[in-house]
């Protein structure tokens, strides 16, 4: 039956870590996926998540379904998480919000919705870069994709008038992708005042925000600073939709945890919307895994755990930061006399290093330094044993 079925290629994300595991140098280094790594290079389980997990344990919970979207308590503390406590949206119940298989999963439900729904343009506008599994979902779910200027090269930084000059140019009623924060891959956010005026631009051209937020807590190390732009743009009186993953900022990467919202204008259309959006879910995956939601929902409602996750969160962040400084440190010491500065003035789990498909392609071969081809590097798999060799291996290839 198969025998017309061509090979396909390696993920260009996951499949990096595919062959990494094959490498045998004891100095290898896995930079490619975005997932926290301990200063000693382990996985890393969040205090928080123990103790959550502790406790949920002690409860002897049976093992039934979930309804379709969720639990319902799941989906009004995610909301809440991300709009701020006692936010009008969520006390007056416009919002449709359900458990999604973490972040991809919320991409997808929201990509599928706005294929069927969306009354506009079906077409979404990414920055470009973006995350490279956004373009497959969209086209997979039925969507065009298209692009905005985010990221200039020579800055190494945001291309705001770009962006502006692009946005002003989408046609009305089409989709825009906005990466909350901690922009992946580029590690480049707007500030406060350009997402201001990007919020009234994308007001006057009538555009759909849909907002990614995969690392809230790990672009500043604090969860409402993260959320700053999501809130901005509902106080302007824009009818979002979001994304939300905690494999990130709870390190639950394998128990696929996450939310996808979309603010109503009022709790009839809400309804209306919640009845379309389980439509969606029921024939791809019927209802979401339990385990990661009870784990979240534990650590929201539980003062003491909710105080040590802001902590756990922030020690992620700082590791992070101490890292980029590391980095940047020993390019110096290498002798490198290219400007490195974009590692410390980026932000959130990745940098994007600047270096060429070449350079990933001989760091990799010469120092089994893995990372994507685009020259991101996940800052979260960096330690203080292995800096160094980072560093030198970085520095003989970019010299
Ligand atoms: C990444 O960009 O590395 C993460 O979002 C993990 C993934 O699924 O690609």
């Amino acid at each position: 039956w198969w025998s017309g079925v061509e090979m396909g290629p390696p993920d260009p994300i996951l499949g990096v870590s595919e062959a990494f595991k094959k490498d045998t140098n004891p100095l290898k280094m896995n930079l490619g996926v975005g997932a926290y790594r301990d200063d000693q290079g382990k996985p890393f389980v969040l205090p928080s998540v123990r103790e959550a997990e502790r406790i949920i344990a002690q409860k002897g919970l049976n093992k039934e379904y979930a309804p379709i979207g969720g639990e319902p308590e799941f989906g009004r503390l995610s909301a809440n998480l991300a709009f701020g406590q006692g936010n009008e949206i969520v006390s007056s119940g416009r919002n449709v919000s359900v458990q999604t298989i973490s972040g991809t999963g919320a991409l997808r439900v929201g990509a599928t919705y706005l294929a069927k729904w969306f009354p506009g343009n079906k077409t979404v506008y990414l920055p470009r870069p973006s995350w490279g599994n956004h373009t497959p979902i969209f086209k997979q779910s039925g969507m065009n994709v298209d692009g905005y200027r985010y990221y200039d090269p020579t800055t190494c930084g945001f291309d705001f008038n770009g962006a502006m000059e692009d946005i002003s140019r989408i046609p009305e009623k089409s989709v825009i992708m906005l990466h909350a924060c901690a922009h992946n891959p580029t590690g480049v956010d707007p500030k406060d005042e350009q997402w201001k005026e990007m919020s009234q631009l994308v007001k006057k051209r009538n555009l759909f925000a849909f907002f990614d937020m995969a690392y809230q807590g790990f672009a500043s190390g604090d969860v409402d600073r993260d959320a700053f732009a999501v809130r901005q743009f509902l106080e302007d009186g824009h009818n979002i939709c979001l994304s939300q993953s905690y494999a990130k900022n709870m390190g639950l990467y394998g128990e696929r945890v996450g939310a996808f919202t979309v603010v109503c204008k009022d709790k009839e259309e809400a309804a209306r919307v919640n009845s379309q959006i389980k439509i969606l879910i029921r024939p791809m995956y019927s209802n979401p895994p339990v385990n990661g939601s009870r784990i979240v929902s534990e650590i929201l409602t539980n003062t003491a755990l909710n105080k040590q996750w802001l902590e756990d969160v922030k020690g992620m962040a700082d590791r992070i930061i101490t890292m980029r400084q590391e980095l940047k440190d020993g390019l110096a010491n290498e002798g490198s006399s290219k400007n490195w500065e974009h590692i410390v003035d980026q932000i959130g789990m990745f940098c994007f290093t600047g270096m060429t498909p070449e350079q990933v392609e001989k760091i990799t071969t010469e120092f089994s330094v893995y990372m994507t081809k685009d020259g991101r590097i996940s800052v979260a798999g960096i330690s203080s044993s292995n800096v160094g060799y980072l560093a030198k291996a970085m520095h003989a290839v970019t010299k």
